[in-house]
């Protein structure tokens, strides 16, 4: 009773949420990604910035192109998913800040003039709306597939540049046939949390 999502929706976003591996033919549209992304571009990040990046690899040559720098374990996925995004963090999100941070316009200058400094806060917070991004591809009844089994140098030169780092590639779908691995166990509340 401590939640205040109703509980199916808990059941849509987690309990009964799973990675798939395997889809229907259902395509996705760039109707459900823009709902997906006007939902979850809400999830707070430091400074407001909003460094992640979005490549819909839609094409079948860029797919196959995509399939190429796959783990082969992932390869036969990947070619088959309805829909395949590359997420990635922009190393200079700094740029747009004044406009997301209108009340701290100096915070450009003050904390992101240094690339390491944006690389690793890029790197942070792009993952943070990486996360977010998963959970509403959930919230369009569609199901996630991450992956970092891939060849990350290779995905960088062939689809991105030295100013984006490439975090994960995500299958996205409706679950097909024998879609996912059994559930594993998860650590336990008094595993994780520690209060002092
Ligand atoms: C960042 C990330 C990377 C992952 N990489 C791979 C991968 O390369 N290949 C794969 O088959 N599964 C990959 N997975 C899937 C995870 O193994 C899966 O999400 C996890 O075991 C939970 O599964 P469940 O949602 O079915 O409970 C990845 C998941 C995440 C979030």
């Amino acid at each position: 009773m401590s939640l205040v999502l109703d509980p199916a929706a808990q059941d849509l976003l987690f309990r009964e949420a799973r990675t798939a591996n395997t889809f229907t033919d259902e395509p996705v549209t760039e109707e459900q990604v823009q709902a997906i992304y006007d939902l979850v571009k809400y999830g707070p990040t430091a400074f407001n910035q909003t460094p992640l990046r979005i490549t819909l690899v839609r094409s079948a040559e860029a797919r196959e192109r995509l399939v190429r720098h796959m783990a082969e374990g992932n390869q036969p996925k990947t070619a088959a998913a309805p829909l395949v995004a590359i997420l990635s963090a922009d190393n200079e999100f700094h740029q747009e800040l004044p406009a997301l941070l209108p009340h701290f316009p100096q915070a450009k200058d003050l904390f992101f003039a240094e690339r390491p400094v944006r690389e690793s806060s890029a790197l942070l917070n792009a993952t943070l709306q990486a996360a977010y991004f998963i959970v509403g591809i959930r919230a369009a009844g569609l199901a996630a597939g991450p992956m970092t089994g891939l060849d990350f140098a290779a995905v960088q030169k062939e689809f991105l540049d030295d100013d984006h780092t490439p975090l994960m590639v995500v299958n996205i779908g409706k679950p097909g046939e024998d879609a996912s691995f059994p559930r594993s166990p998860r650590l336990a509340y008094e595993d994780v949390v520690t209060t002092i």
